[in-house]
């Protein structure tokens, strides 16, 4: 039934009423009909009409006074008012307040048919494209929700470059409000280096001149946004605007619209991974360098202390000498910042009270650079840090040489120690542990770095010091060095305005014990032991050969871990000691432990490495190896190694 259209027909002639209304009920209508006012009220208020036929003159109620209430209960209602013969007025006032249509009466009931379907079909055809419009509004509100919902930010440009429309994501991305923007020029979130290239993509979009591509553009952030960078990197889709279809002649340009995606974090994670990559190859092959260039020095260091032996500091040649083991030893810096660089050992990790360590390193520094005004602030009740002395010292000092050479004309170096906790987001860039750190600062006055130089500093050989000044070596180990004690390092610099670099390390449980300042005794230790000496290298095998001879120990070779095996069963009663090297090409020193052990549980060996005492040493050294000697060694290093088992 509620497809049938209902009519009520109002006439204070019952003729007429009734036989309008058996003409329109035999059309197929549903119809009511009312003879006066009042009746006509009450039907109206008891049911829904499409169209009312009315009688515009009454006794009761005028016919306006019926379309007014018409139009306020139901506006939808369609009216054909019936005029009199001669009443145009009323007609006219009729439409006036609404009517859809007007009867002059007498009209043939053909007439009457044709106007009553035309009103019923406009109203049908209006009352659908009101459900499409409403549609449309809804389907346009999902759209809005979606938009701004969206992660990223998508926004619409007038042809000026002002913004039109711009999304949600705005605010939690650079903490701007969508309305406060709104008006504005793009170039006033956009990042000052980037605006000539955000100027580009938008005069392109104007001219037509390529189609859309993916751009890379930094945008501002709102000052008082809370993020650790003032610039967000986004990925921008842009299209241009027009007033009708692109593929048009004389088509008006009337703006741009796009998104913007945040590609921050992948940006991040991509520098990172090339970062460690890099770090990774160079790291091998300077890893390998710095093992073979060790063993040199190893065979230097060994015969001077050879030729030590046989001369006093009278000797015409004793300053010589003296000046080659100098030479050595910084040689031995040197590989020692390459394998601290590339193998990352801690080689003797110990409790440490940063404060004092600072203190001392700097005042020496102090002392040396009288142009540079040292001024330290230090935490008090500093928490310990367990660390390896020789290489944190090695990594304050880099950092004291760069900023003294940052400041040409001298300039101030400020020292500072704090207790600092260290959360999730703070530690996540770095791939450290959350937890307590003690942080140092080193902060200069000096000629700072750009972006670009910040971003490359911790490479190996990156260094913008001319030839023979810099090898670009210093902050890479610091990196590797920091790196290994599970700490972080990092930079914050502005070109003319000094430098500060930050290194945060764990704070350890322990406190600190006695701290036997490491003086190097430089006895030599002699004995008439026999010492079983292998080493892969030939280097190290004639030099070693010759120190342990001279210090009085009868001595075995063994070339390789086989051999090792080899020599040792046939002298096993007579071997005292071993002094192995770590790792060797046919069998480790690690196999080689084990395999002796299992002929002599009470074997007596000194390992000997290039390489860190961390990791595969350690995991020996567990095993139950008597002790460990770094390379390169000299001769009282050796002979009190070997001395420290033999007498245990
Ligand atoms: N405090 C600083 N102020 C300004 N620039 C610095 C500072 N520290 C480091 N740099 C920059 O970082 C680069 C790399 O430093 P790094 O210590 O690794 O190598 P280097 O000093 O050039 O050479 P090396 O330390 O091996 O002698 C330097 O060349 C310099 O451009
Ligand atoms: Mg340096």
């Amino acid at each position: 039934m509620s497809n049938v259209s209902k009519i009520l027909i109002i006439d204070d002639e019952p003729r007429m009423c009734d036989s309008l209304r058996v003409l329109l009920s035999s059309q197929g209508y549903y119809t009511q009909t009312g003879y006066n006012g009042k009746e006509a009220i009450e039907c109206l208020a008891r049911d829904r009409f499409d169209l009312v036929l009315l009688d515009i003159v009454m006794p009761d109620m005028t016919g306006h006074q019926i379309m007014d209430y018409i139009n306020s209960q139901s506006p939808e209602t369609l009216i054909i008012v019936m005029t009199g013969h001669a009443s145009v007025d009323s007609a006219v006032e009729s439409l006036r307040r609404g009517a859809y249509d007007y009867l002059r009466k007498p009209f043939d009931f053909e007439q009457l048919e044709r106007r009553v379907k035309n009103a019923l079909n406009q109203n049908k055809l209006k009352r659908e494209y009101d459900l499409i419009n409403g549609k449309l509004e809804l389907t346009e509100k999902r759209y809005q929700y979606l938009v701004n919902a969206s992660p990223d930010i998508i926004y619409t440009l007038n042809h000026e470059g002002k913004f039109t429309f711009i999304s949600g994501a705005v605010e939690s991305l650079l903490g701007y409000k969508s309305e406060q923007l709104v008006g504005k020029h793009y170039a006033s979130i956009v990042f000052e280096e980037d605006i000539d290239k955000a100027e580009n993509v938008f005069n392109e979009r104007r001219t037509g001149a390529r189609a859309t591509t993916n751009v890379e553009l930094r945008l501002k952030c709102s000052e008082n946004h809370n993020t650790p960078d003032s610039c967000l990197t986004v990925e921008l889709k842009a299209m241009g605007m027009y007033d009708r279809p692109v593929d048009q002649k004389d088509k008006k340009f009337i703006g741009t619209y796009g998104v913007a995606r945040d590609v921050s974090n992948r940006k991040r994670l991509e520098a990172q991974l090339l970062q460690a990559q890099k770090m990774k190859a160079i790291g091998t092959l300077a890893g390998g360098i710095a093992h073979d260039f060790n063993n040199l020095l190893m065979g230097i260091e060994g015969r001077t202390s050879l030729m030590f032996l046989d001369i006093d500091s009278d000797h015409p040649h004793f300053a010589h000498v003296k000046g080659i083991e100098d030479m050595v030893a910084r040689g031995a810096g040197l590989t020692k910042q390459l394998l601290g660089f590339a193998r990352g050992g801690k080689y003797e990790v110990k409790p440490v009270d940063l404060n004092e360590l600072i203190k001392k390193c700097s005042e020496m520094f102090g002392r040396t650079k009288k142009e540079v005004r040292v001024h330290g602030k230090y935490q008090q009740e500093i928490w310990t840090v367990e660390v390896d002395r020789t290489q944190i010292e090695q990594v304050l000092l880099n950092f004291y040489v760069n900023a003294w050479q940052a400041m040409p004309g001298g300039g101030d170096l400020y020292i500072q120690t704090e207790n600092a906790r260290l959360e999730e987001g703070d530690v996540r860039p770095f791939g450290a542990m959350t937890g307590n750190y003690v942080k140092v600062s080193v902060t200069d006055t000096g000629v700072g770095m750009d972006e670009e130089t910040q971003r490359r500093i911790f490479e190996p050989f990156f260094t913008t010091k001319e030839m023979g000044r810099g090898t670009g070596l210093g902050l890479a180990s610091s990196y590797g060095i920091i790196k290994n004690h599970g700490g972080i390092i990092n930079v914050y610099s502005k070109k003319g305005k000094g430098a500060t670099f930050n290194i945060y390390l764990p704070a350890a449980d322990t406190l600190i014990g006695e701290q036997n300042p490491e003086e190097r005794e430089k006895e030599i230790h002699e004995g008439h032991e026999t010492v079983l000496l292998v080493d892969d290298e030939d280097v190290i095998i004639d030099i070693g050969q010759e120190m342990l001879t001279a210090a009085g120990y009868d001595v075995l070779l063994a070339r390789g871990g086989k051999e090792a095996v080899e020599v040792y069963k046939k002298n096993k009663d007579k071997v005292d000691i071993i002094v192995l090297d770590m790792i060797m090409p046919d069998m480790g020193g690690g196999d080689v432990y084990d395999t002796l052990r299992e002929i002599n549980p009470d074997i007596k060996v000194l390992l000997s490495s290039g390489y860190s005492i961390s990791g595969q040493a350690t995991e020996i050294l567990e095993r139950g190896c008597n002790g460990f000697i770094q390379k390169p060694f000299n001769m009282s290093q050796l002979s009190q190694g070997i001395r420290k088992i033999l007498d245990n």
